[in-house]
């Protein structure tokens, strides 16, 4: 458990340049529609304020010198939700893969998608694949959006993948071993998130980055909803974390 608003004073004189920070971080983007109910505006409203501080906070991570950026923008079960915020969202995704997410070319930002990409809209597909090519040569922090991404599908994917090699003769059963299933993630090639941020003060992990996440430290934030969430929160984040003694399993 962690609280902004009660923790934030004892940190006031630490600074990010005293701090080893992680190399790559997650965010579970949580508390957009209960940010609008408090409001008494309809839930798109949430995941609209919600999509700015996305932008904010990509910019920030970036600014830092994070190398990798992992946001759950939406998730295998968010299709549950009603129709009517499920287009709201769609057509989010649409605006920002059209104008936000082009902007990052001078934070010289690398985007990625991860998750099964193929359910969407053929102009969204088209949109992903756009900015997943024009982007593909940058050299700055890669911002990995998991989208219709969840992780059990993820991990029944890399499955499949390494069993059709295994039938094709192009492996063995005996060569199948942790790196294996790592290379066949979504996620492939790139170091495990060192944090995961939560803010909203749920207490889930919502199939997000299950494999990759085994020694991830996770911050979870009980005080804010994501579209409240500023930089200097995710300081105060940073700053926890570099508190944290992580012995991946030793002593
Ligand atoms: C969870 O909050 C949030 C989502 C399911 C959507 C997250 C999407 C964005 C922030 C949009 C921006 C993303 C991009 C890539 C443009 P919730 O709706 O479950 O909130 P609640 O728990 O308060 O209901």
């Amino acid at each position: 458990m962690f609280s902004f608003f009660k923790d934030k004073n004892k940190d006031a004189d630490i600074k990010l340049s005293d701090i080893k920070l992680p190399e790559h971080i997650g965010i579970i983007m949580d508390g957009n529609g209960r940010w609008a109910k408090k409001r008494a505006l309809p839930r798109s409203a949430g995941h609209t304020a919600g999509a700015k501080t996305f932008r904010t906070i990509t910019r920030y991570c970036s600014n830092i010198g994070i190398k990798y950026l992992t946001v759950y923008a939406f998730s295998t079960e968010n299709w549950k939700r009603p129709e009517e915020e499920v287009k709201a969202l769609m057509s989010l995704f649409k605006s920002y893969l059209e104008e936000a997410i082009r902007d990052f070319k001078d934070d010289d930002i690398v985007v990625r998608f991860i998750g099964d990409t193929s359910a969407f809209s053929d102009e969204l597909q088209a949109l992903i694949e756009e900015n997943q090519t024009m982007s593909a040569d940058r050299t700055g922090m890669v911002l990995n959006i998991a989208m219709n991404y969840g992780s059990r599908d993820e991990i029944v994917r890399a499955v499949k993948r390494i069993a059709a090699d295994v039938k094709s003769g192009r492996t063995d059963i005996d060569s199948i071993d942790q790196k294996m299933i790592s290379d066949n993630l979504y996620t492939a090639g790139q170091p495990d998130p060192d944090l995961i941020i939560r803010p909203s003060g749920e207490y889930r992990i919502s199939n997000f980055l299950l494999w990759q996440s085994a020694y991830t430290e996770y911050v979870i934030m009980d005080d804010v909803l994501w579209p409240d969430f500023t930089s200097e929160m995710l300081d105060a984040a940073l700053i926890e974390y570099a508190r944290r003694n992580r012995r991946f399993g030793g002593v």
